[in-house]
């Protein structure tokens, strides 16, 4: 199939844009060599001795597997060096990621996820790499966290990568989302999912049903009502899928609907929820929104909050846009 890939994809939007430079087009292509560096470890696995943990922890005080050191670095080395980035924030590293001295800087931001899901690497489950991308504030030669801590409309382009039974990228420029796949033949994203939609209606929630106990009234009687189907009030029976891999979750729901939560809940009090705003929350938010879902923390849109900390942790309830819409209004009725 002689399809369109990725990169071209993005060069026919840069021509409708005629102020763009070009520089983003490039940005763009760094990405997708460094997605396809990490395709390839990811797929080589046991054979080149990637699996397992690496005895260390991350600044999140989470065991650190070797894929996610592995992943990390390969992304850091593919993008620090080619000029289009001003800096980097990676979920591995505690600080910013300066680009080095010795290399020119550019006008952009990367926040990234190198490799999410990585509890299911071991046992040969989808994983994947999570990124969002901001602009420098002009004038900035050497930018600080405080200069990452932009709300979530203000970025530019967010994408993710499933490395699954087939590796696909999922794109947004703020123009609606489109899905490559990897063509390992010829080396390049191929576009085979335009346009992708998110239906308004679904009968599929995704939550780690475990930590029920540690939930807020809402979610509990949002999923009870689910759970209860056609006997507890709702019009229809609903279907549950846990993946732990918001990956391989927000492209299933990119593909036949569905409502994946991970809400706030009191199993690690203070913290505000599980995932990451910068590098999970908002990039899958910009996502989902371009793609007609919805996206909140049950009390506010995702994409409006105003960043404290690159690392912070926001509760997430994203997907079909009527569900989404329904836990919202019982956060609002609880609050009552
Ligand atoms: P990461 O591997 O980058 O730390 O992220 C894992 C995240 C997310 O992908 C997934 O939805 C969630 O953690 C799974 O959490 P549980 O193990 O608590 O179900
Ligand atoms: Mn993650
Ligand atoms: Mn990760």
């Amino acid at each position: 199939m002689a399809g369109l890939s990725l990169v071209q994809h993005i060069i026919l939007e840069q021509r409708r844009a005629p102020e763009a430079s070009g520089e983003f087009t490039l940005l763009l292509n760094d990405i997708v060599s460094a997605c396809k560096a990490i395709a390839h470890e990811v797929n080589r696995g046991g054979l080149a001795g990637n699996l397992g943990i690496a005895g260390s922890e991350n600044v999140q005080g989470e065991v650190q597997k070797k894929l996610d050191i592995i992943t990390n670095d390969i992304f850091i080395r593919s993008l620090e060096w080619t000029g289009h980035l001003a800096a980097m924030a990676s979920e591995e590293n505690d600080e910013i990621i300066p680009i080095p001295a010795h290399y020119p800087r550019g006008k952009y931001l990367i926040c990234f996820d190198p490799l999410d899901g990585s509890s299911n690497i071991d046992i040969n489950l989808s994983v994947g790499t999570i990124f969002s991308v901001l602009r420098a504030p002009d004038g900035i030669a050497e930018p600080s966290e405080a200069d990452f801590l932009q709300p979530g409309t203000r970025q530019v382009c967010a994408g993710f990568c499933v490395y699954g039974p087939t590796t696909l990228m999922v794109l947004t420029t703020g123009n609606g989302v489109n899905g490559f796949t990897l063509d390992r033949d010829v080396g390049e994203f191929i576009l085979t999912h335009p346009d992708m939609r998110i239906p308004e209606d679904t009968a599929e929630f995704a939550v780690n049903m475990s930590n029920r106990r540690f939930w807020e009234e809402p979610v509990r009687r949002y999923v009870d009502e689910c759970m209860l189907g056609l006997d507890g009030g709702r019009e229809k029976n609903f279907n549950m899928r846990w993946v732990a891999s918001m990956v391989a979750e927000v492209y299933r729901i990119l593909v036949r609907g569905g409502i994946f939560m991970y809400p706030y809940d009191t199993k690690s009090p203070g913290k505000g929820g599980k995932l990451r705003l910068m590098y999970e929350a908002n990039p899958m938010s910009f996502i989902v929104e371009q793609a007609g879902g919805a996206s909140s923390t049950g009390r506010e849109r995702i994409l409006d909050i105003r960043p404290e900390h690159v690392h912070q942790r926001v509760p997430v309830i994203l997907g079909s846009k009527n569900e989404v819409d329904r836990v919202v209004s019982y956060h609002g009725q609880h609050r009552a």
